[in-house]
């Protein structure tokens, strides 16, 4: 490779904002891994990690490089990304499935929901789901199992779960998977499939929509939980990506050491699509959207957008 392009890349991944990089830097940088793909004989396709672009056989390791960083300072993470406001978006999103099965339901059933939460490792969404079954449905056998790629955000998830009865219950297990090949969960087991902050990291969102469809039974839901690239008013889009993009690295820098780990977070909400784009992804895969219009031409309100569109809600059901 020149020694431009490691400067190119540089220049891509700290760039402030798309419309901020330079045009000729890009060019030259993509071009570079594709010659780079060519020497080495290689077909790989590239894709973004943040700002890079990067040949599709890296973007896993990265993101669980940026991960396993910034494990330990999670929660401050996701406050600095969120303003703080990431532990209500999770209330809603969780109050808004209400998992569990009623208590007079359960009685007849005998049995929980099977809850699978990809991309789970902090135990943030497991441990709401099922404080909300037990205490809210009156219901002790919904059972999570908490899947993520990367072992170190797992080890913090279940540090946090250990400190309640929920493991010692055996209401909870542990997965170690990428969401897009969960060979290791049955077709057709589980009744709710969530994503929270995960679906914009992954390679192939595609794919990790087909997995989730997959594993979920007939009238299971698929519900995510996701930053969205652009807020619904100008003003305050403005006001938040300036922020963003200028105090989260810093403060990334400060607090954790690690300014690259959250520019990547900063720019990944970038590159992901927009709420009708992805609304679109989650139907391609089969599932049926809510708000779709009746001739199916187009998605409207498919989705519920948190604090101005800052984070949005996407959910999906499988046909029965
Ligand atoms: C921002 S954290 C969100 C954790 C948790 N869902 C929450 O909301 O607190 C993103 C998580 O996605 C996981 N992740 C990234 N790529 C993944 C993949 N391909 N498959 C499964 N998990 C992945 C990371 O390891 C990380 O734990």
């Amino acid at each position: 490779m020149s020694a431009a392009v490691p400067r190119a890349a540089k220049r891509l991944r700290l760039a402030p904002s798309r419309s901020w990089v330079c045009s000729e830097c890009r060019r030259s940088f993509v071009s570079s891994v594709r010659q780079r793909q060519q020497q080495h004989g290689q077909e790989d396709k590239t894709t973004h990690f943040g700002f890079e672009t990067i040949s599709e056989s890296m973007k896993a390791s990265k993101v669980a490089g940026v991960f396993s960083s910034v494990a330990s300072n999670y929660d401050a993470m996701n406050d600095f990304m969120s303003l703080g406001i990431h532990r209500l978006w999770k209330d809603h999103f969780v109050r808004s499935l209400n998992p569990g099965v009623q208590y007079a339901s359960l009685q007849e059933q005998q049995e929980g929901q099977r809850i699978l939460d990809i991309a789970g490792g902090s135990g943030d969404i497991a441990i709401r789901m099922l404080d909300h079954a037990t205490n809210i449905n009156r219901d002790n056998k919904t059972h999570v199992i908490v899947s993520d790629i990367n072992p170190d955000m797992l080890a913090e998830g279940r540090k946090r779960l250990s400190t309640t009865s929920y493991q010692a219950d055996g209401r909870v297990d542990y997965l170690e998977a990428n969401a897009e090949d969960l060979s290791a969960v049955k077709s057709s087991s589980i009744d709710l499939y969530t994503v929270a902050f995960g679906i914009r990291n992954f390679t192939h969102k595609d794919k990790a929509l087909e997995e989730a469809f997959r594993v979920l039974k007939p009238g299971g839901v698929f519900a995510c939980l996701e930053f969205a690239p652009q807020l619904s008013n100008p003003l305050f889009n403005a006001v938040y990506k300036r922020w963003s993009f200028s105090a989260i690295p810093l403060i990334g820098q400060i607090v954790a050491a690690d300014r690259d780990s959250y520019q990547y977070l900063v720019e990944s909400i970038e590159r992901f699509p927009s709420q009708p784009e992805f609304a679109q992804m989650i139907k391609d895969a089969g599932f049926l959207i809510p708000g779709q219009k009746p001739d199916g031409t187009s998605i409207e309100g498919g989705w519920e957008d948190l604090s101005m569109g800052i984070a949005a809600i996407h959910k999906g059901v499988k046909p029965l």
